[in-house]
């Protein structure tokens, strides 16, 4: 089994990711809020790639058992029932619910990995859980970070790392490519303390600077949460 890191979804296209195991991150905050939906009771979540596109879904799903959700610029878009806090996510709200859900980055990143054969969600919260269903699975995984508008982002590299090491915990032969290195090498630097790591990065910054201090502790948490989203058929449920 070899794992392997691509710090941003930039550098390919969704053809890419035909038949391979994807693994996506974006702690601040879309896989946090998946994870978090999905623990809750959400019966899916719906990611699309444009606002526009959840509008148009939502319309003709069955009235009153689906909620849109979502941010621009990190804030709720108007007309939409929840934001991107996880917190938003309580199980009185979501249980039994669909969830078509946008996000700047992380949707956006799920939805160009859709030709994999395997997809995941992960973020701190549940890297415990999906490190012991990819070694159950053995295959070679690719662990693609949402990033920032293409670009690097810390917090999902070093939680790339630190998916990496749970992995190494539980099976050392596993194989690295040179990017699951540095990934290791980031979360080693980077990833003593989460909650520092994420106040300490771009998007934290921008996330404290609009009130969502309470979001970045509930993101830095790691492994509360036995849950393994999965992609499949456009929809993401918790496997089993
Ligand atoms: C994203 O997808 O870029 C983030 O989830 C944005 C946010 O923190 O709201």
């Amino acid at each position: 089994m070899k794992l392997n890191v691509l710090f941003s979804p930039g550098n390919t296209d969704e053809l890419y990711f035909t038949g391979k195991t994807t693994v996506v991150i974006d702690v601040l905050r879309a896989s946090t809020t998946i994870v978090e939906a999905l623990k809750n009771g959400a019966k899916d979540v719906v990611p699309v790639a444009t606002v526009e596109f959840a509008v148009k879904i939502s319309g003709g799903m069955f009235c009153g058992q689906t909620l849109l959700g979502g941010e621009r610029n990190t804030k709720k878009i108007e007309g939409f029932a929840l934001g991107n806090s996880p917190l938003e996510y309580k199980s009185e709200i979501v249980n039994g619910k669909s969830i078509v859900f946008y996000s700047t980055n992380g949707t956006k990143a799920i939805v160009k990995a859709k030709f994999s054969e395997h997809l995941f969600i992960s973020a701190l919260t549940n890297m415990n859980a999906v490190a012991k269903h990819l070694l159950e699975l053995g295959s070679d995984c690719v662990i693609l970070c949402a990033g920032n508008n293409n670009l690097f982002s810390l917090e999902d590299s070093v939680c790339a790392g630190a998916l990496i090491e749970e992995i190494i915990n539980l099976e050392k032969t596993v194989l690295l490519s040179d990017s699951a290195k540095a990934a290791l090498g980031l979360n080693k630097s980077f990833g003593k303390n989460k909650f520092n790591t994420l106040t300490e990065s771009e998007h934290g910054k921008i996330l404290i600077k609009n009130g969502f201090n309470k979001d970045l502790e509930f993101c830095s948490k790691e492994n509360n949460a036995n849950v393994v989203p999965v992609y499949s058929n456009s929809v993401i449920k918790t496997l089993g």
